[in-house]
Parts: structure tokens; C-alpha cells; sequence
């Protein structure tokens, strides 16, 4: 049997695919590259904005048309835009064969057949991994809500794994290769909150000691970690990430505004003073350090100044990368329920031009500062289309993505010297790969 996963959103999805995937493999069943070709064909959708889950739709669309056609395969939905009631999906899809919720796989098996496989059949340590690099939930759900966020919704409260767990799944990713973990949560810092303490502690694990927990796994040569919530980030784990070699220079830090009116009625739970304290802490703490952040533009309400002080605090703090959004109502959310999504679509995408214009100039500035210089870089493959000029790819400690010439293979820690560098990429050239140190 044959199937075929469509995926979109976060690294939360990919995870998820990946461990659907392995269990179908396990089974059996064999990955194809079209749904034409598959006995099942799974979208594993995302409901952050109304874009995303305009794509799942217009794929549903495409697949009920290749049905049409003859081709038999079951259809499946999974992922946020499944949510607690399916009923109202059921009515508007009748075609599709199985909804499940984010990691609930138990629909989708027993629409093609697998009746009680059973909580144990999907253990941590069975994924096959795709290469060097692995992505590990180690905290799933959210527990904030701020009010923008369909998250909550869709992933439920917070729920730890235990460090014994995450240990394994490394220890099975390392035999198999893998040389870069990154640990995934949606606010990775309130990892270990609701577990009970380990032995001979009074006090439950936090990041810090699993990061500590997972470090001696030979194989893994670095590790990283994903999403950082600003109030939740401790001087503990800062220094963690000082300590321990293999622990990448590398925060994405939303900050989300630049303004405290608006972080307010986004309920971030911070004001923009504690933002640049835990910021500049990170920054006088750790050496080389990368941090990018989140931002929306276009929140309810958001004035032209409001707006000016996140543009103001982006060309200020020059972070590593933006990953910027126009805001996106979504049905469900306390905005939603509360406030008015009332900035004019136009005004919206101009802020959104006006950010990612800014970002260009200064992702070119930071950049040129790594010309002729020496970076680590860990390679993930060769591009597909392989010019031979830089075939090789991989990324630096400070997950900036570099293109380069010279010998190596998947999974080298490699040294890049950096010979051009623009606002988009990194090229440059690899020394003969031996033995670097952890650090540049
Ligand atoms: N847990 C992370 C982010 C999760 S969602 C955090 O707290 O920052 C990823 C990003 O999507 C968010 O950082 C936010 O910038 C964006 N986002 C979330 N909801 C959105 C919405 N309704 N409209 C536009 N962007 C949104
Ligand atoms: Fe959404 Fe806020 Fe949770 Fe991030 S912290 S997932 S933005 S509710
Ligand atoms: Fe999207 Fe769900 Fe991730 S809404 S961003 S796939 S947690």
C-alpha cells in the first residue's frame, strides 16, 4: 500500500507527518511522490491564517477532482484546522474519509484498516529520519492565548514529554545519523512544568536540565531549541546555552509589537521595558548569538504610530530574521470574539512591505559583516539541480542557511570561509572536512 502526506505550518507538523509517516512505514506501506499514485492521501493542515487553510481547501479541491477521475484513494485530514467538533467538517467535506486532530493518528489508521493498533504501536524511538537534521516536540499545546491565536484551540493545553522519552527518540535519532536536534515547543521554556520532579529534586526539569540530559549523546553534534517566550525565558537556561558546547547560539524570540497598547490587547503577558531586558540579557550573556523574532502587523486597532514603534524597534535591535505576518482573523479567538479586525487590508500589506524592506537592508548588513570570515557549518545535502559552482548546502550555528564549494558529505561539520553574502544567502568555500571545534 501507498501513501502520500501533504504538509503545511510549523516544525510541530513536520514532526507530525514525520511520525505518521514512520508508522505507516512500519506497517508496510510505502511514500509516494503523487496522490495519484497513493491508496491514502493525508493533509496535514495549519490554521494560523486564513491563507494557510486556504491552501489545504484548494488541495481538498484538487483531490476530489482527481476521485472523480477514477483514482481510489482515501482522503485525510489532519492537523489545526481539525478541531475539538468534526461534525462541521464531516458536513462540508462528506468525501473525506478521516479528520484527526494534531497527533491523533487513530482516525486516519482506521479508515485504512488498522482497527486498535494501540498507544504502544507509536513509540518514540521508531522514526526513520530524513537526514542530518531532526526536529523533536518536547512540549506540545499552548496554555497562553493570546488573543490573536487559534494554537490553543487546536493543541490543547501544555503537555511535558518526559526527559527518559526525549532521551530515548535522540538516542534512536543518533544511531541513525542524525547530528543536529532541534527541540520543539510552542513556548519551549515552559518545558518540565507539569511533571513531577526526577529523583533526589524538589523541583521539576526545565529546558535547562533536559538540555543537559540530552548532551552526552554521542553522534549529536549540536542542538537547538524553538519557540522562546520572552517571559518565560530565565537566566537559567541562558546560561545553559553558554555552558554547553553543543547548545547552538541561536533564540527566535517573538516579540510580536514594538508597542505596549498593542501587546496588551494581544495579551503577550509582557510590556516592551521586560522584552528588552530578557533581549539584551541574551545578547550581553552569549557570545555570537543569533536571535530572530515573530511580528504581525495589522493587529485590531493598530495606529500608524503603534505601528511605528515596531518598525522604530526592528531597526533598532537588527535581529538575525523577521519572520513577519499581516494579521489574519481567525474564528474562535478571543480577538475574534472581542475586537475588531478593522486596519484596511491595504494598510496591512503596506506595513508588511514596509518590514520585510527594512529586514533586506539589514539582513544585507549583517551578512557583510561574515564576509572572509570562518563559519561552522553542518552539511545538510546538495541542492537537487546541483550548478556545480556551491552544490553543498548546511547552516551555521546561528541557523543562517550557507551555499559552498569544496568536499563534504551529509552530516560533516564542515568550515565555510564566507566569500560573497547578500541579503538572501551565504556563498562560500569549505576547508577539507576535519575535525572542528564545537566552536568558531
Ligand atoms: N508560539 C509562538 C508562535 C506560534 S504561531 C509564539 O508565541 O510566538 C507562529 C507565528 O504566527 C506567531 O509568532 C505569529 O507571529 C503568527 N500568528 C499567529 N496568529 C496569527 C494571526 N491570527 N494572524 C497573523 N499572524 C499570526
Ligand atoms: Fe499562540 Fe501565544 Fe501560544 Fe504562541 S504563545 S502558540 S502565539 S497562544
Ligand atoms: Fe499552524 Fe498548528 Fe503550527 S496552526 S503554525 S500547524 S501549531
Amino acid at each position: 500500500m501507498r501513501y502520500h502526506i501533504w504538509t503545511v505550518g510549523c516544525q510541530m507538523n513536520v514532526a507530525d507527518s514525520h511520525k505518521l509517516a514512520a508508522g505507516l512505514d512500519r506497517l508496510g506501506w510505502a511514500s509516494v511522490e503523487k496522490p495519484a499514485d497513493a491508496d491514502l492521501v493525508v493533509l496535514n493542515t495549519c490554521s494560523i491564517r486564513d491563507h494557510a487553510e486556504q491552501r489545504a481547501l484548494s488541495k481538498l479541491g484538487a483531490l476530489k477532482k482527481l476521485r472523480s477521475q477514477g483514482n481510489e484513494f482515501k482522503i485525510a485530514v489532519m492537523g489545526c484546522m481539525v478541531g475539538l467538533n468534526t461534525d462541521e467538517l464531516r458536513r462540508r467535506f462528506p468525501y473525506v474519509d478521516a479528520f484527526a486532530r494534531p497527533q491523533q493518528f487513530e482516525p486516519i489508521m482506521e479508515a485504512v484498516g488498522y482497527e486498535d493498533l494501540g498507544g504502544e504501536f507509536w513509540p518514540a524511538t521508531f522514526e526513520t529520519p530524513d537526514g542530518p537534521t531532526a526536529y523533536v516536540p518536547i512540549i506540545h499545546g499552548c496554555d497562553k492565548f493570546c488573543t490573536y491565536c487559534i494554537v490553543p484551540y487546536r493543541r490543547g493545553r501544555e503537555r511535558s514529554r518526559t526527559v527518559g522519552d526525549i532521551r530515548d527518540e535522540v538516542e534512536h535519532l543518533a544511531a541513525r545519523g542524525v547530528r543536529e536536534v532541534t527541540l520543539l515547543g510552542q513556548t519551549v521554556e515552559a518545558y518540565g512544568h507539569d511533571l513531577p520532579p526526577e529523583a533526589g529534586r524538589s523541583r521539576p526539569p526545565d529546558l535547562g536540565d533536559l538540555l543537559r540530559a540530552l548532551h552526552d549523546i554521542d553522534g549529536i553534534a549540536r542542538f537547538r531549541f524553538l519557540t522562546s517566550y520572552p517571559k518565560d525565558m530565565t537566566e537559567r537556561i541562558i546560561d545553559t546555552v553558554v555552558e554547553l558546547p553543543k547548545v547552538c547560539e541561536f533564540f527566535n524570540i517573538p516579540v510580536q509589537s514594538g508597542d505596549d497598547a498593542v501587546l496588551e490587547r494581544m495579551r503577550r503577558g509582557y510590556t516592551m521595558r521586560e522584552y528588552l531586558e530578557k533581549f539584551h540579557l541574551i545578547r550581553r550573556k552569549v557570545p555570537n548569538v543569533a536571535i530572530t523574532t515573530d511580528l504581525i502587523v495589522g493587529f485590531c486597532g493598530e495606529t500608524d504610530e503603534e505601528f511605528q514603534h515596531s518598525y522604530d524597534l526592528l531597526a533598532e535591535l537588527e535581529f538575525d530574521k523577521v519572520h513577519v505576518a499581516a494579521y489574519s482573523d481567525r474564528p474562535g479567538t478571543i480577538a475574534h470574539r472581542k475586537l475588531e479586525d478593522d486596519v484596511p487590508q491595504e494598510v496591512k500589506m503596506a506595513r508588511f512591505h514596509a518590514i520585510e524592506q527594512l529586514e533586506a537592508g539589514i539582513s544585507a548588513r549583517i551578512n557583510s559583516r561574515l564576509l572572509g570570515q570562518e563559519v561552522e557549518v553542518l552539511v545538510e545535502g546538495q541542492k537537487t539541480k546541483a550548478d556545480g559552482e556551491s552544490p553543498w548546502y548546511g547552516r551555521s550555528r546561528g541557523n543562517k542557511l550557507v551555499h559552498f564549494s569544496g568536499e563534504a558529505k551529509a552530516g560533516d561539520l564542515v568550515t565555510v570561509r564566507i566569500d560573497r553574502a547578500s541579503a538572501w544567502s551565504l556563498v562560500g568555500t569549505a576547508d577539507a572536512p576535519a575535525a572542528v571545534p564545537a566552536r568558531p
